[in-house]
């Protein structure tokens, strides 16, 4: 299902976001930006050793990325270019500040992309999956945030897709899609 945004499209796709042919594949990542399992060990094995090597070297460098931050790393064997790891919120219930943590890992993402001139970008479900956090409010959550960014930043156009693993995870959002659209 496709939605636009003044001219930027916003679509939704059920599958595997690793064979996603877009400029930039977001990834659900932890602080220490240490391989996990989910999506990020799928984006991992699918993109090899640059990734790794250059998430050691950010570690390095600035400690890891803090929850509801952005950084960017090359794709290494992915279709995509480059990934944005960005961490989501562990739930906890709901009033540890979950929700403006989540906005940001999408607005973060999406400010990191477009000042890489990037067209296009997918996103994974953040947080819906070893973070707990429960996937209809987190949907309407990621939507809000991307329609928010798109109309407040007046960026050029691009390609946002979200790429969602699980047909009830895909459900959720393009229920989302109705509440935020
Ligand atoms: N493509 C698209 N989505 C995927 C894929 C894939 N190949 N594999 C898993 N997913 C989905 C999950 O089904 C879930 O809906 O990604 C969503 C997010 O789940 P997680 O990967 O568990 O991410 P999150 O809840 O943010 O937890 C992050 O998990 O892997 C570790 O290092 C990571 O510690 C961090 C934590």
């Amino acid at each position: 299902m496709k939605q636009q945004i003044r001219e930027t499209t916003l679509e939704m796709i059920q599958g595997d976001i690793t064979k996603a042919e877009v400029d930039v594949i977001v990834n659900a990542a932890n602080s220490e930006l240490i391989g996990g399992g989910g999506v990020d060990g799928a984006i991992r094995r699918a993109g090899g050793d640059e990734i790794e090597q250059a998430c050691a070297e950010i570690r390095r460098r600035e400690g890891g990325c803090p929850t509801g931050e952005a950084v960017i790393t090359p794709g290494g064997n992915l279709h995509a270019n480059y990934v944005i790891h960005t961490v989501g919120p562990v739930w906890q219930g709901g009033s540890s500040g979950e929700a403006e943590l989540l906005a940001s890992c999408y607005k973060e993402s999406l400010r990191l992309a477009v000042d890489n001139n990037i067209q296009s970008i997918a996103f994974p479900s953040i947080s819906t999956g070893i973070y707990g956090y429960p996937t209809e409010k987190a949907a309407v959550v990621a939507l809000t945030a991307v329609k928010e960014f798109v109309i407040q930043d007046t960026i050029a156009p691009i390609v946002i897709q979200f790429v969602l693993f699980d047909e009830a995870t895909h459900t959720c959002y393009l229920d989302a899609l109705l509440t935020v659209f």
